[in-house]
């Protein structure tokens, strides 16, 4: 559930009215949920009330300051991919010891970054980031908290190019060799072993691969601790997947989750740690748009919007399905036209859809792409000198606009002319 939804036929992100925020911004512009967000946050604590746990939101989902310190100020732990969302989770107010630090391709600098603030815990994803880890956090005279995260070779089915749990990607630790590598852990300087990691995709829309990694995850656990490991957290990782159509998709509910969980890790006492973005995120945000024109072509009519696949990548890169929804909703029983939904961007995949079931639309109409606050804004980038497209938080019958549209100004003057030309 969230809290977009119709009053008196205009729809509403809480209590805010759509075309409000759209007369004060102007489209396109992502809006999100301050009590979706909670709502969803809310749930994973539930599912996960009876462990020792931690939730640590994926930034790498939605980094807004603003929608980062909704979830800091629950309790929220945050995961990280780059130095540069860890600072934005402590410029959120998140402190480090609540943060950990995925990512197969950490810089020497990242970690140093990172371990000057006293991060909770590296996951660390290779031998040579170990070594350099050590050595780094030795020479700085510390010993830096790490799980190993363990690739289990399981299929994770889902899209290929968010799949990451099979030996053949590019991450993790093959599950084989995980007890050698913490065996050389245990000996380096500079690493403290904690736990163990662990993360095999997202947009999971099936239980089974989870519990099938998690049993894995506990088997080896066990089999660490008798090597002599101390291993106190496990990090199960994130992609709880969500419905992006609301009419035939039924993800996993976080109290099966959660269960899973209790069953397959629950009885080695470890503290969990849990990375979700999306679920959080993803049914907390829409994109809204304006018609700009309706095109007739050869067979077809294209709904021409103000928003582009620079604005809202995941259909033209994944081939992903976002709900289209009028901000005026059509009167009961009016028929529907099929049309293409596409922005203005100069590239045929910018198509938000084919032959979608719309009610008539014209110039100026405003329409909203639901499901857009996990990896919408994030994705975003200035392709065709179209400038970043703005974010809005609701809270209640209140909004703010919580990342300004750069003016052309501002997007021209980062650029620089050598005094040579
Ligand atoms: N932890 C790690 C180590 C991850 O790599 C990811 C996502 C997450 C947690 C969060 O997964 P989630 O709970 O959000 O499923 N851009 C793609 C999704 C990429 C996900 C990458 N890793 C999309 O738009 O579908």
């Amino acid at each position: 559930m969230d809290h977009f939804l119709y009053h008196n036929g205009v729809l509403h992100a809480e209590s805010v009215p759509i075309p409000e925020i759209a007369a004060a911004v102007g489209t396109p512009f992502y809006v999100y949920s301050t009590a979706t967000l909670v709502r969803h946050y809310g749930l994973l604590a539930e599912a996960l009330a009876s462990m020792p746990h931690l939730i640590c939101f994926a930034v790498k989902a939605n980094g807004n300051l603003a929608v980062l310190k909704v979830l800091g100020d629950l309790g929220a732990g945050m995961d990280v991919v780059s130095g540069g969302e860890y600072l934005r989770a402590r410029a959120a107010g998140v402190p480090s010891s609540r943060i950990v630090f995925s990512g197969v391709g950490k810089t020497r600098s990242e970690l140093r970054l990172a371990l000057e603030g006293g991060i909770r815990q590296f996951n660390v994803e290779s031998e040579p980031e170990l070594r350099a880890l050590s050595e780094i956090a030795a020479s700085m005279g510390l010993r830096a908290p790490v799980a190993l995260r363990v690739n289990p070779d399981v299929d994770a089915k889902t899209h290929e190019k968010i799949a990451t749990g099979k030996s053949e990607n590019k991450f993790g630790i093959p599950i084989a060799r995980a007890r050698a590598v913490y065996a050389e852990a245990a000996a380096l300087p500079g690493i403290e072993v904690v736990g163990v990691d662990v993360h095999i995709g997202s947009q999971l829309t099936d239980i089974a691969p989870f519990r099938q990694a998690f049993e894995k995850v506990a088997e080896l656990t066990r089999a660490l601790r008798a090597d002599g490991h101390t291993i106190s957290r496990l990090d199960l990782g994130g992609g709880l997947g969500i419905p992006y159509a609301r009419s035939n998709e039924a993800p996993p509910l976080p109290h099966d989750y959660g269960q899973v969980i209790r069953e397959s890790v629950g009885s080695l006492g470890c503290e969990i740690e849990i990375e979700p973005g999306r679920f959080i995120a993803g049914n907390a945000g829409v994109l809204v748009a304006s018609v700009i024109w309706l095109k007739e072509g050869e067979g077809r009519r294209f709904l021409v919007v103000d928003a582009a696949m620079n604005d809202l990548a995941r259909p033209s890169m994944y081939g992903a399905h976002h709900d289209i929804v009028p901000v005026f909703e059509a009167a009961p029983g009016l028929e529907h036209g099929l049309y293409d939904v596409v922005g203005p961007v100069c590239e045929t995949g910018d198509t938000f859809a084919k032959a979608r079931a719309l009610p008539e639309m014209g110039e100026g109409d405003l329409l909203a792409f639901r499901s857009a606050g996990a990896y919408g804004a994030v994705m975003a980038s200035e392709y065709n000198a179209r400038p970043l497209v703005p974010e809005v938080l609701v809270q209640g019958d209140h909004f703010a606009v919580i990342r300004a549209r750069p003016s052309y100004d501002e997007m021209l003057g980062r650029d620089t002319i050598p005094a040579w030309l």
